[in-house]
């Protein structure tokens, strides 16, 4: 999609649609109160005979408003005015852009700059819109030997905003949500496709393609004999049990200083897990393609930072394999050694995620890390804590903690804490080994973050647990994209 921002009056706009938002109980906008001006009082007649309340989900599309240049005028049901918030903008964008694309309208000018969200200003109003715009429109179609085509898509977008003096803070604003939405849709894309076509493999060739293209990205791969010098004994005691090789993927993107510590990001990368011989259930397994969510969001992440030239070092690590029942797979009760030298009981071959992890997370040491972040779809447990709204935050360092939270809360890509208390420690306590790889039903999430806990010491940490918002289940399954927008969030908050 296009995307554009200027200024003017919506009645003056030459274009296939102007879009204009209508409150609850039947109140004008401030754009559709100047349309209202220019047709003489055409739209506050068809609002007064009830043809549209202004309720959420609600559009009108009317032709030839009379005192206007543009062939349509959209109207948009905002709700009530008061109770508008970051989501419900989200929901008055996803609804006039599904009603364009599915009307036959190529090129819009939206108004929806005009309504008021509590604290924010025109620049996060552009950004959000470009997110949900490119959100609602995302299509996974590539394995569809027919595409359901559009006969006249929607293809431009021209962003109304209020003022000639925040043009170019906006016009930045365009830039950087064009290359969020880039990320995701990398993100989305990878963890859509099939376990038998996105293996380690090609997870890493997709990374190699990426950084090709940038000259500021590098992608370096470690094969499993690189792993096996490294002594990543529980990463590959994981892909022992899959024909698939492991792969360690390495992005490195220089955008800051050459003295300047990097911001690493670490990546689960289970392209499939079965859970090995602790076999999951049948129902849903297919789901379990998108174990590798964390390192597509993080491929995503170094894509979207080399477009925009962001101005800080940034490095991404995504542990790839596969988990398999096989008889070379993990056993329970089965002990390997980590690369730190750690010895870990393996009591549950399905607690696979923190064994690619723990080897990843040592190896991050060698690049001086500013701070670390994990990300992994890691616990069934998190879902249960936190539904589908929130990724779990869980960090070694407080201030990291609340820099993902307002990253977060600010692009509405939110995080909760949960606590990484001592007290939770002991219930990894092995009598055989220095650790076991699961800590019981109980504050399933914390655990598992206790458990990377013993391989971050050396740095500032923070986990997120993504089981719940990597992808969507049901009728709507697919990719969601998530974290990338609260991870970029992030960086950016870092630059300023
Ligand atoms: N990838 C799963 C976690 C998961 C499960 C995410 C369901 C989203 C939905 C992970 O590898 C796993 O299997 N975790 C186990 C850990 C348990 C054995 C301690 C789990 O959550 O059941
Ligand atoms: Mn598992
Ligand atoms: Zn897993």
């Amino acid at each position: 999609m296009e995307f554009s921002v200027k200024s003017g009056n919506p009645e003056k706009q030459r274009t296939a649609c102007v879009v204009v938002g209508i409150f609850e109980p039947r109140r004008l906008s401030q754009s559709a109160e100047q349309i209202d001006k220019a047709s003489d009082s055409y739209l506050s007649n068809i609002i007064r005979r009830g043809d549209i309340e202004g309720k959420l989900g609600q559009s009108l599309l009317l032709h030839n408003v009379p005192g206007t240049l543009c062939d349509r005028v959209l109207l948009v049901g905002c709700g009530r005015e008061r109770e508008l918030s970051p989501q419900k903008y989200n929901r008055i964008i996803t609804t006039a852009t599904k009603a364009l694309n599915e009307g036959g309208t190529m090129e819009a000018v939206f108004y929806l700059t005009d309504i008021n969200i509590k604290g924010q200003e025109s620049e996060w109003k552009v950004s959000q819109l470009i997110l949900a715009v490119e959100d609602v429109l995302y299509r996974f179609d590539v394995m569809k030997s027919e595409k359901d085509e559009f006969r006249r898509p929607l293809r431009k977008i021209i962003i109304s905003i209020p003022s000639r003096r925040e043009l170019a803070e906006c016009e930045d604003a365009v830039k950087s949500a064009l290359a969020i939405a880039n990320g995701m849709t990398i993100a989305k894309d990878l963890g859509n496709l099939p376990g038998n076509v996105c293996t380690p493999t090609y997870m890493a060739e997709q990374a190699s393609d990426i950084a090709q293209q940038h000259e500021t990205l590098t992608t370096t791969i470690l094969e499993e004999s690189d792993m096996l010098e490294l002594g990543m004994g529980a990463l590959l005691s994981v892909s022992r049990g899959s024909r698939e090789p492991a792969k360690l993927i390495v992005m490195e993107y220089k955008g800051g200083q050459d003295d300047e510590k990097p911001v690493v990001l670490v990546g689960k990368g289970l392209t499939f897990d079965a859970g090995g011989i602790s076999i999951k259930p049948s129902a849903a397994m297919d789901e379990m393609k998108y174990d590798m969510c964390g390192g597509a969001s993080v491929i995503g992440v170094m894509q979207a930072c080399a477009e925009l030239n962001i101005p800080l070092n940034v490095t991404g690590v995504v542990p790839s394999s596969e988990n398999l029942p096989d008889g070379e797979a993990n056993k329970p009760g089965d002990i390997v050694t980590s690369m730190s030298g750690l010895t870990i009981e393996i009591l549950n071959t399905d607690a696979e995620g923190r064994l690619i992890l723990c080897d990843a997370l040592t190896y991050s040491e060698r690049f001086d890390p500013a701070v670390v972040i994990d990300i992994a779809t890691l616990t069934g447990a998190c879902v249960v804590a936190l539904g589908h709204h929130a990724q779990a935050i869980l960090s070694n360092h407080s201030p990291l903690t609340h820099e993902l939270l307002n990253a977060g809360k600010h692009i509405n890509d939110k995080g909760w804490e949960l606590p990484l208390w001592d007290e939770y420690q002991s219930q990894l306590d092995s009598n055989f080994a220095d650790m076991a790889n699961i800590g019981g039903r109980d504050g399933g999430s914390i655990t598992a973050a206790c458990f990377l806990s013993r391989y971050t010491k050396k740095f500032k940490w923070a986990h997120l647990d993504i089981a719940g918002t990597a992808w969507k289940s049901g009728k709507e399954k697919g990719s969601t994209g998530r974290p990338v927008p609260m991870l970029m969030q992030f960086l950016l908050n870092r630059v300023n």
